[in-house]
């Protein structure tokens, strides 16, 4: 039997893969965001896979609109993935705010009115402050206090979730990935690994504007994170890290470069550490979702070149996130 899931902000990189996750094993997303370009899905699903696709052009600072979505389609579940990442909250705070805090508020309403029991959303590692570059690995309780606007709103959704649990027993799982990498991921602070892929394929010159060691995690396993946790898991109001493969932004070059030789040399890197801790320890979520996939780094570098190869020859490769020639 097919199921209906609710994904808000699907239209987004993560939620692209969510959709295809959904539709390639049978489920219906019905995909409520901003409205507009349904082209990350297309780009990751393909023409035909986006004809099972529904979609509901709404807002989440919109309640009414969120609750009269919800109800429309009565989900088995709900993802919710729309938000504004760091550079938008920065620009905006007031909206930031909005979006990411109130907009998180109108879900869990939305939900709760409509009788849907489970959430999967997108929380970040982003919660957690800088820390000494020692190699200790973040667990879940640590406490770093946030450096930027965006985490402090990712905070404060994990203490929404929380209340809802407390007091109107809907349960729920935040998920905190750090550099999400994969076709489709073309916005936010820590895009520009991926780009630079892009760009590889082109043979185009590229610069990653961030520097050191981050957590990538492959899109794919992100999308399949956030179902597994939709599906269902321990009960309460849950919060997981997200660990991929920890390695040096120079790293990431290296092996675009052994991908694709025309690149050598052509993406250079240069500017601040993410202030975000390194090294996320993603025990609890792989003792809880063992059926998550991890794929390694070099996999997914080399499925994310492929797919924007095969993309390129059918004259479909968005290069809006690239400078200029
Ligand atoms: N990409 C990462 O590395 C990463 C890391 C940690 C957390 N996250 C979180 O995961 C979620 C998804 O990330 P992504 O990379 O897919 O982001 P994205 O920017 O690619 O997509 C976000 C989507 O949300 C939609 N949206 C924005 N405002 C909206 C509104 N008011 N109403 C409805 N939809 C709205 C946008 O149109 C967009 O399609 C976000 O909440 C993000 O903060 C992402």
């Amino acid at each position: 039997m097919s199921d209906t899931y609710f994904v808000t902000g699907a239209l987004g990189c993560i939620g692209a893969w969510v959709v295809k996750h959904l539709v390639e094993r049978g489920d219906r997303p019905v995909v409520f965001d901003l409205g507009g370009d349904p082209r990350r899905i297309r780009d990751v699903l393909g023409e035909n896979g986006l004809a099972k696709v529904q979609f509901v052009a709404g807002d989440i600072t919109d309640l009414e609109a969120c609750k009269r979505a919800v109800a429309a389609c009565q989900p088995r579940a709900i993802v919710h993935l729309a938000g504004l990442q760091v550079p938008f909250c920065r620009q905006d705070p007031a909206l930031g705010a909005r979006v990411n805090v109130l907009g998180t508020i109108h879900v869990f309403e939305a939900a709760l009115a409509a009788g849907v029991r489970r959430i999967a959303y997108a929380s970040s590692a982003a919660v957690f402050g800088p820390s000494e570059d020692d190699g200790t690995a973040v667990a879940e309780s640590t406490q770093q206090a946030p450096v930027t606007h965006y985490g402090v709103y990712k905070q404060a959704n994990e203490g929404t979730a929380r209340i809802y649990w407390l007091e109107k027993k809907l349960a729920s799982v935040g998920l905190r990935p750090l550099t999400v990498y994969g076709v489709g991921r073309d916005q936010g602070l820590t895009s520009g690994p991926t780009t630079a892929m892009k760009a590889a394929v082109l043979g185009r010159p590229f610069h990653i504007g961030f520097s050191g060691p981050t957590d990538f995690h492959y899109v794919a396993d992100t999308a399949a994170a956030f179902v597994a946790c939709a599906d269902g898991g321990p009960d309460g109001a849950l919060l997981y890290n997200l660990h991929g493969d920890t390695v040096d932004v120079a790293d990431v070059v290296r092996t675009i470069e052994a991908e694709c030789p025309t690149a050598l040399g052509r993406i250079t890197i240069g500017g601040p550490r993410i202030p975000i801790p390194p090294l996320l320890d993603g025990r609890a979520f792989a003792r809880d979702y063992p059926q998550v996939p991890h794929t390694g780094l070099a996999a997914g570098i080399r499925d994310t070149i492929a797919r924007f190869r095969k993309l390129y020859a059918q004259g479909g490769l968005d290069v809006r996130d690239l400078p200029a020639k």
